[in-house]
């Protein structure tokens, strides 16, 4: 089993650490599509996704790549954000997009991110700590159901 996961973590860092918590943990190839070259997924079964969440959704780079990604039928993918507001799912638009582009999708995990963007900078920021141990131990649950599908 070969694994894959591209982020873009532009704010805090905070996607970085849990692509990199969770590539540790599959093992996966890591790939910051914000300043490396966007990689070639033929030879993988298992792609993440990682972004932090940037007005509703994912970093442009990242949406970007997908939209003209190709994926082979035998390969898993899957998706990951962090954000400054926990209740919404910031994944909906991008699993959409994933369906048409007829890619296997085989779950999302979410969690929250130390945001201090706009007004939230001007009161300390928000999720603060996050993504904390816990955060981590949860991502760390989600990778090993992820595992399972290889
Ligand atoms: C420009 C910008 C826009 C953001 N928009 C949202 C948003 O719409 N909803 C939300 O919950 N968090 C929002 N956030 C907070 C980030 O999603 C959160 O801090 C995330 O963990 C950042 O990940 P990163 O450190 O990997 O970039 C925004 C942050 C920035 C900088």
């Amino acid at each position: 089993m070969k694994a894959l996961i591209i982020y873009a973590s532009v704010h805090h860092g905070n996607t970085k650490k849990v692509a990199e918590y969770m590539a540790d943990a599959l093992p996966a190839d890591l790939v910051d599509i914000t300043r490396e070259q966007a990689p070639d997924l033929s030879g993988y079964d298992i792609i993440g996704f990682a972004s932090g969440v940037y007005f509703h959704s994912f970093h442009d780079s990242l949406k970007h790549y997908i939209q003209n990604a190709d994926f082979e039928r035998h390969q898993k993918v899957f998706l990951v954000a962090t954000c400054g507001v926990g209740y919404i799912d910031y994944t909906k638009s991008i699993q959409k997009l994933l369906r048409q582009k007829n890619a296997d999708y085989i779950g999302s995990f979410q969690c929250r991110g130390y945001d201090t963007y706009g007004i939230w900078g001007k009161i300390g920021g928000i999720a603060k700590g996050h993504p904390n141990p816990k955060d981590l131990k949860n991502a760390e649950y989600f990778i090993k159901g992820i595992v399972k599908h290889r």
